[in-house]
């Protein structure tokens, strides 16, 4: 299969999905999809240019929901309560608090891992300190072969665990980047100083970027005042969010930011792709449209199942009009020279040529696992 290399990022086309929206890409049981998206029904995720997992940390954590997955019948009820303190439809978009709620690393890796191997995984991170993504980014390396996967996504931007990843952003890039085997892309946020991150990411070894991740946002009950979401303040997702990610790519592309960008805010159709695109996107990622829609609606599945089967293969086909198809070639394989350092040991090395091998990353690339 001709795949996409984007800086060492191989995708097998260029629509993927974000991070969290189909789980770990697997549901626990055959009959009842629990934690994975109904879509997962009607699309086969190995259509994907590559699925992207929720973030997962070194333990387990409930986040704002729960990570029970026995809720009798009985039950239902209370379960519905607390799923409408994580995530809400709200506007144009969809209000989450969900927090990393997730069943940590090595349990992904025993229960999802070897059932979804043919899925191109981007495999989602998220934790409070450099050491925290060093043991993630090690996690990995020691279970997953380089070329296994198709990268590893740093989660340094999400609002629902109340932290602030500025304060760690560079001790991250600086100790956990070179010591994966495999490439690893930044995912950012508007909430923050995306343009600094992106050139920090560009010198510390970063392959790609992903953009947007959801933005912080609060509804509150006008009777009561009672915030909609667990936590207070969450996460605004979907359609309402889409100007505002093409805003920022095109300010990464304005300041000069040359590493490729996964972009994930809001996009649904083809037109939706065509226009991130053209604001500088390397590739597009379905996020609320893979999962999120008014209940009723889960209805219509097959035939939503239908029009995102039909969306891979137009992008599969996109013939790109020449200006977007030269910029695409800037931020391919060769990308690295000069700045994304694709590189050994972090040494600022050119990334290798489009041999057919992935692109690995830091100290490991000679091949051998990290210690
Ligand atoms: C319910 C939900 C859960 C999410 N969980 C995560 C997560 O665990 N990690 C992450 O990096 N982004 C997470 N996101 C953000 C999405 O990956 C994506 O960046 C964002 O929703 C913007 O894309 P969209 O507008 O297409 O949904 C989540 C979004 C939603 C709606």
């Amino acid at each position: 299969m001709a795949m996409i290399d984007l800086n060492g990022v191989r995708l097998r086309n260029r629509i993927v999905t974000s991070a969290s929206l189909l789980g770990y890409g697997a549901s626990k049981r055959k009959l009842i999809l629990y934690g994975l998206s109904p879509i997962a029904q009607w699309v086969p995720l190995e259509r994907f240019g590559a699925v992207t997992t929720r973030t997962l940390s070194v333990e387990p954590r409930e986040g704002h929901f729960s990570l029970r997955e026995d809720w009798s019948l009985r039950e239902f009820p209370q379960m519905l309560r607390l799923y409408g303190k994580a995530l809400r439809r709200v506007d144009a978009g969809w209000m989450n608090a969900f927090g990393w709620c997730n069943i940590g690393i090595e349990r992904y890796f025993d229960e999802y891992y070897p059932r979804t191997a043919n899925l191109n995984r981007i495999i989602s991170v998220g934790g409070f300190s450099a050491e925290e993504l060093c043991t993630l980014v090690e996690t990995v390396n020691r279970r997953a072969e380089p070329g296994d996967i198709a990268a590893i996504e740093f989660n340094v931007s999400c609002h629902n665990v109340n932290f602030s990843f500025e304060t760690i952003l560079e001790d991250v890039l600086r100790q956990a980047v070179p010591l994966s085997r495999h490439p690893i892309i930044l995912k950012i946020s508007p909430d923050e100083d995306y343009v600094e991150q992106a050139r920090l990411a560009q010198r510390h070894g970063i392959a790609a970027l992903t953009a947007i991740n959801a933005i912080k946002a609060l509804r509150l009950d006008p009777e009561t005042g009672e915030p909609f979401m667990k936590n207070r303040f969450g996460s605004i997702s979907g359609r309402a969010i889409k100007p505002i990610g093409l805003r920022v790519i095109a300010e990464l592309r304005d300041a000069g930011i040359t590493l490729p960008i996964i972009a994930t805010a809001g996009i649904r159709d083809f037109d939706d792709c065509r226009e991130y695109f053209w604001a500088g996107a390397d590739a597009v990622s379905l996020g609320s449209a893979v999962w999120l829609t008014r209940l009723p609606l889960y209805a219509l599945g097959p035939i939503e199942g239908l029009r995102i089967r039909r969306l891979i293969g137009r992008i599969a086909r996109y013939e790109a009009p020449a200006a977007i198809a030269a910029a695409w070639a800037e931020h391919g394989p060769a990308a690295a020279s000069g700045q994304a350092s694709v590189s050994s040991a972090g040494r600022g090395e050119a990334a290798p040529a489009a041999s057919g091998e992935p692109a690995m990353v830091g100290a490991g690339a000679g091949g051998s696992a990290a210690p």
